[in-house]
């Protein structure tokens, strides 16, 4: 039998919810709008940790001022109960307000691998990520946290500054959860059309496309975009961001795939924005 999950809001709370959880503990960020993904990391916190915290907060400094941030996705109710169900032993929902408070002006700026893919097309996101990770991790002082391989610059710049910065805490990245036909779970499918959502499992193929010529020897990373690039060409509901085949540290693009390779996608479909990735080694 496990006990009441803890559930706080206020900072003053956090620190009193807290002070009644064991070490190691583990910490799961989130947005919130749940899904099996988020799941799969609160269930590795729980096996790895003696307790386990999850955030929810749409942190607003993350969106671009032309992004979702008023309809992003929200049920709390629903999440609690997943949270509950996966064991979690504290969940905080910061407000905005408590975040970022009237005069607030100190940003985490990660210079060099913010910059490309995600970074280039979505500017000031990471700083946003980065800021409010910062944030998080002062306040919760986790011993690890967990964080998703489908945000894979995400988790690379969150390396970066936690190296950089010297967190005391460890970073483990968890291996993408997708739906059956592919897609890869993410709180804005929701957004998608039912015609959108049968056509979305086009980003998975195109980079299980890419990931069979990698096997079959072919080097040449641009060989390798093409192949991503043809196959989702195809699909007509789909419209092309980036695609790209990169250092998964740098998330600089290659000439040739030589060491630990991201192969990584933005793609369209209608309003909605949907990122996936696979990667080689
Ligand atoms: N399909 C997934 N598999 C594994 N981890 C995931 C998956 N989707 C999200 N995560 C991870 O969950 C954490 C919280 O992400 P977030 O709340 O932004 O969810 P999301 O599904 O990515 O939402 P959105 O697509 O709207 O950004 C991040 O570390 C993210 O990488
Ligand atoms: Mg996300």
């Amino acid at each position: 039998m496990s006990r009441q999950m803890i559930l706080v809001t206020t900072l003053e709370e956090l620190k009193a919810g807290l002070a009644l959880l064991e070490h190691p503990l583990g910490f799961v960020p989130t947005m919130g709008y749940l899904h099996d993904g988020h799941v799969s990391l609160a269930r590795r916190a729980r096996e790895e940790c003696k307790a386990v915290a999850v955030s929810i907060f749409v942190n607003p400094t993350q969106f671009g001022p032309n992004e979702d941030l008023a309809k992003y996705p929200r049920d709390l109710e629903r999440d609690l109960r997943l949270l509950e169900e996966a064991d979690v032993d504290l969940v905080w929902t910061p407000t905005p307000e408590d975040m970022y408070p009237q005069g607030y002006q100190t940003w985490v700026d990660v210079a060099e691998v913010s910059l490309p893919l995600e970074g280039a097309q979505r500017p000031g996101h990471f700083r946003g990520v980065t800021t409010v990770v910062t944030k998080l991790f002062n306040a919760v002082q986790p011993t690890r946290a967990y964080f998703g391989q489908k945000d894979a610059q995400q988790a690379a710049v969150i390396r970066r500054m936690t190296r950089d910065l010297n967190f005391p805490v460890e970073i483990l990245v968890c291996p993408i959860v997708r739906e059956p036909d592919g897609l890869a779970m993410s709180s804005r499918n929701v957004y998608l059309s039912p015609e959108q959502r049968r056509a979305a499992p086009v980003l998975h193929r195109s980079l299980l496309a890419a990931q069979a010529a990698y096997q079959n020897g072919e080097r040449g990373a641009e060989k390798l975009r093409q192949t991503m690039k043809s196959i989702l060409d195809a699909e007509p509901l789909a419209q092309v961001q980036y695609v790209s085949c990169a250092d998964s540290e740098t998330l600089q693009e290659l000439d040739h795939v030589t060491g630990k390779t991201l192969l990584s996608m933005a793609v369209f479909f209608g309003k909605t924005r949907l990122i996936d990735n696979v990667l080689l080694s």
